[in-house]
C-alpha cells in the first residue's frame, strides 16, 4: 500500500451481508484467501472459465473440481447457444433438483452460469467465485444473470441470487492490464454512486490500484461490494433505484456493440460512458457539481482509462461513428414509453435515473 493508509483490517477477510425480501440473504466474503472457505460450501458441479481454472483452479477444494464444466473465454460463453450447451451438460451429468453449482470466472462466467442455475430444473442454488476485478466489484453481486443477443447485450436473463460469494482478491494478481482497467471502470462508477468519501478514497489509491496493489484492491473491492449491496437491498429487481448501477452503461453498451463485443473491455466502455453521462448532464443543465467533469476525467486518466469518446477512438483506432452509436442505443433495455432513459450524475452520491434527454444534446455528446 503506497498511496493511503489501508486502515484496520487490511489483509483480513470481510463479510458483507446482502439482505433480500423474503428472508433471503447472500453473504459476500472479500479478501485474500477467501477461496479457502469453499471447503465449507460443497457443490455438485463447477462451471468455470478455462483460463481462470488453469491459473487458480488449485485454490479450489479437490471436491469442487471432481465434475468441472469448462466455458469458452469471456463473451464467447454468453450466447444463446453457449447457454444451451451448458444446460445440456448439466443434464448429462445427471444433476438433480437442489444440487448446488459453483461458478469460477469473470463476469461472463457469472452471467451465463447464473442464468443456467436459474433455468436448470426451474432453478438450482449456486456459489459464485468471481476471478476478475469487474466481477468482484459488480457482476457477482445482486443476482443479475444474462446472455447476449446479436442486437444487444444482456437482453435475455433472470434475477437469481447466489447463496454465497467468495471474492478472493489474491486471484487478481494475474489479471491482464486490460482486465484490471476494465474493473477499475466499474470501481469509478461505484464510487460516483457511493459519494464523495469513496470517490476521494479511489482518487487517493489510484496509483496503487493501477499497480495492482493487493491491499488497495481488497479495500476498494469491499467498499464497492458494500455500496452495491446497499442499492440492491433497496431494490432487488430494478423497479427504480437499482437503475443507478447502470450509470455509464447506455453509452458503454453502445460502444461495445459498435466496436464489436470483446474488442474493448466492458469496464473500459463504462469508463467512457461515465464521461459521456457527465457531459450529457452538463448539457441538460442537471449537473450540480460543475467541477465533476474535470475531476472525473483526471481520475480516469490516472487509472489508465480513456476519459471520453475522442480519447477512446484515438487510443484504439476505432471510428465509433456517432450515428452508429445512436442506433445501437435503441437496443438498450432502459427504454420506456418508446424513449431512451439515461442515468445521469448531479454530483458524486447524487445520481438521477429514468432521465429523458434532448436528441440534440445527445448528438453533441456522441460526436465529441
Ligand atoms: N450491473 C448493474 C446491476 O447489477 O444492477
Amino acid at each position: 500500500m503506497s498511496a493511503a493508509d489501508p486502515g484496520p483490517g487490511a489483509g483480513e477477510l470481510i463479510d458483507i451481508r446482502l439482505d433480500l425480501p423474503g428472508g433471503r440473504r447472500t453473504t459476500i466474503t472479500v479478501g485474500p484467501g477467501a477461496l479457502a472457505l469453499a471447503d465449507g460450501e460443497p457443490v455438485a458441479a463447477l462451471v468455470a472459465d478455462a483460463r481462470a481454472l488453469a491459473l487458480h483452479g488449485q485454490r479450489l477444494p479437490t471436491a469442487w473440481r471432481e465434475r468441472t464444466l469448462e466455458l469458452p473465454p469471456g463473451e464467447e460463453a454468453k450466447t444463446w447457444a453457449g447457454l444451451g450447451e451448458l444446460l445440456e451438460s448439466l443434464a448429462e451429468a445427471g444433476l438433480e433438483r437442489g444440487c448446488r453449482l459453483g461458478l469460477f470466472g469473470g463476469g461472463a462466467t457469472g452471467d451465463v452460469g447464473g442464468l443456467a442455475a436459474a433455468l436448470y430444473l426451474r432453478g438450482v442454488p449456486f456459489v459464485s467465485c468471481p476471478t476478475t476485478l469487474l466481477a468482484q466489484v459488480d457482476a457477482s453481486v445482486g443476482g443479475k444473470t444474462a446472455v447476449n443477443l446479436p442486437r444487444a447485450k444482456n437482453l435475455v436473463g433472470a434475477f437469481h441470487q447466489p447463496q454465497r460469494v467468495l471474492a478472493d482478491t489474491l486471484v487478481l494478481a494475474t489479471l491482464p492490464r486490460d482486465e484490471l482497467a476494465s474493473g477499475l471502470g466499474e470501481v469509478v462508477k461505484t464510487a460516483l454512486i457511493a459519494g464523495p468519501q469513496l470517490l476521494a478514497r479511489v482518487e487517493a489509491l489510484a496509483p496503487a490500484l493501477l499497480e495492482g496493489d493487493p491491499d488497495a484492491l481488497a479495500l476498494v473491492v469491499a467498499d464497492c461490494v458494500r455500496t452495491k449491496a446497499r442499492v440492491v437491498a433497496e431494490d432487488e429487481r430494478e423497479a427504480g433505484r437499482r437503475a443507478v448501477l447502470n450509470l455509464g452503461h447506455t453509452f458503454g453498451h453502445a460502444i461495445e456493440a459498435v466496436a464489436g463485443y470483446g474488442i474493448v473491455p466492458h469496464g473500459v466502455c463504462v469508463a467512457v460512458g461515465l464521461g459521456c453521462a457527465t457531459d450529457l448532464a452538463a448539457r441538460c443543465g442537471t449537473l450540480e457539481d460543475l467541477a465533476l467533469p474535470e475531476r472525473l476525467a483526471r481520475l480516469l486518466r490516472s487509472l489508465g482509462l480513456p476519459a471520453g469518446l475522442a480519447q477512446l477512438r484515438s487510443a484504439r483506432d476505432l471510428t465509433l461513428h456517432p450515428a452508429e452509436l445512436r442506433r445501437a442505443m435503441d437496443g438498450d433495455k432502459k427504454r420506456s414509453g418508446g424513449r431512451l432513459r439515461f442515468v445521469l450524475p448531479r454530483a458524486a452520491g447524487a445520481i438521477d435515473h429514468g432521465v429523458a434527454v434532448d436528441e440534440a444534446d445527445l448528438s453533441v455528446v456522441l460526436a465529441d
